[in-house]
């Protein structure tokens, strides 16, 4: 679990401003749900024989009930969509939400005991229309970010039918191989084949190199779904890879399964950004109505160290310098008035030379410096410099408070209206 210090605040406000643009952009709403649920949720919702349920939870138990610090929003977002009866009063529901999960897995780069999501769900369409309009709306989010190397893979797990048949092969094929299998597999054998494929030993790569895929098991209905979305991604002209042995950690999933992945090199094996897929079962295991739905997170950790993007320090827009103890009272006089336009501002009250003031302008992002020497203080005048314009003026100070107040306002006016993928933004 990571503290996140002011520096790095700024990428981490810059990643969550433009999800929320992306969100508000395709229809989306923002729903908060609990970080604590009960434990009976995630093991419904997730599945009793996955990792995350079987030993990633940080569950305990309060006046006789079994909580569990949230792993995952989905489960949530599904118990609430139920508990507000929300399918009654409207069709289609997209949700997004984002803030901290929970899971104890053995840390290592981007990967995360306490890590925060972006993700979102919908439900009320089964469509592949609108599986392909969220994995293209992902690549598009990904390139604000630019985050290089992106790739999408995509594949269908089919309906429960299609995973129960699939299951019964898979099981027949690795039963002859049992001896070779590692340890884990051997007892997912059991409890959950399908996890044997994302196996990294190299042996149970081996030995599932050539069993059935879950293609030759997909019914005439799943086909066309998937068929459908490669359609649509086609059109739509977003680049994605078919990748028959991908299967996720969660057990949720029914047809549409995708997850992207950004450049190796900078990521190693965390290098999944963002896994999602279609759950058409959930709602209704967990005692909702019987209602389609879709959905994704993305790792906000992993996105930060995917993205190119960096942000300069803008912590305040002006600094105010007094030189010498007797120019504070008018410097902190300065910096009120100015605060009053809505200019941040900072006074350097330290009575240190112009030169380690100019190095705290610097480090602040302020693009002004005010400063009050000696001469200024008897004219009743200020010199505004302005870092940005490397230009230098003397004013009056009721003049000067003018002109810094217009040009910072018009400054923050064209970085507002900066498209987001702008380099080298001030947050
Ligand atoms: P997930 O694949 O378990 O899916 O996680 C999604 C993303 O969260 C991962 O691709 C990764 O970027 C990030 N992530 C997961 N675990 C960690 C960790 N320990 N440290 C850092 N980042 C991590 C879900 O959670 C599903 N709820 C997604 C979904 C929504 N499916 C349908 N709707």
């Amino acid at each position: 679990m990571n503290d996140v210090l002011p520096e790095e605040i700024g990428r981490w406000q810059r990643v969550e401003s433009a999800y929320a643009r992306t969100m508000s952009l395709h229809g989306y709403r923002e729903v908060r749900t609990p970080y604590v649920e009960p434990t009976g949720l995630f093991v419904r919702a997730i599945g009793e024989a996955t990792d995350v349920v079987e030993k990633e939870m940080y569950s305990f138990r309060h006046h006789d009930e079994d909580l569990t610090m949230r792993p995952e929003g989905t489960a949530g977002a599904a118990r609430a969509y139920i508990e507000h009866g929300v399918q009654a009063k409207e069709p289609t529901t997209r949700w997004w939400y984002g803030g901290p999960m929970f899971r104890a897995e053995r840390p290592q780069r981007g990967r995360y005991r306490q890590f925060s999501q972006l993700g979102a769900e919908i439900f009320g369409d089964a469509g592949p229309g609108c599986d392909a309009e969220m994995i293209d709306m992902l690549v598009g989010f990904l390139g604000d970010l630019r985050v290089p190397g992106v790739q999408v893979l995509v594949n269908s797990l089919g309906g429960p039918n299609t995973r129960t048949l699939y299951r019964d092969a898979l099981v027949k094929h690795l039963t002859p191989k049992l001896a070779s299998l590692s340890a884990e597999s051997q007892r997912r054998l059991q409890t959950n084949p399908l996890r044997i494929l994302d196996s990294k030993g190299e042996a149970d790569q081996e030995a599932v190199r050539d069993a059935p895929t879950l293609h030759d098991f997909l019914d005439a209905e799943d086909h066309a779904h998937f068929d459908g979305l490669r359609r649509h991604l086609d059109a739509l002209g977003t680049p994605y890879t078919v990748e028959p042995r991908l299967v996720r950690g969660l057990d949720y999933y029914t047809r549409t399964l995708f997850e992207i992945k950004g450049a190796h090199d900078k990521l190693g094996a965390g290098s999944t950004l963002v896994g999602g897929g279609r759950y058409d079962g959930m709602v209704a295991d967990l005692g909702g109505p019987q209602v389609p739905a879709i959905g994704y997170a993305a790792g906000l950790e992993r996105l930060l160290i995917a993205s190119e993007i960096e942000v300069a320090p803008n912590v305040v827009d002006a600094l105010v310098a007094p030189l010498g103890a007797a120019a504070v009272g008018i410097a902190l006089g300065i910096a009120r008035s100015l605060r009053r336009s809505s200019i941040r501002c900072e006074v350097d009250t330290r009575g240190t030379s112009l030169k380690s003031q100019l190095r705290r302008a610097n480090a602040l992002g302020a693009r002004v410096v005010l400063i009050l020497g000696d001469q200024e203080l008897g004219d009743k005048t200020v010199q505004v410099k302005d870092l940005d314009a490397h230009s230098q003026e003397t004013l009056p100070i009721e003049q000067a408070l003018r002109v810094v107040v217009d040009r910072l306002v018009a400054a923050s006016r064209s970085v507002d209206s900066r498209p987001p993928h702008a380099s080298k933004e001030r947050t």
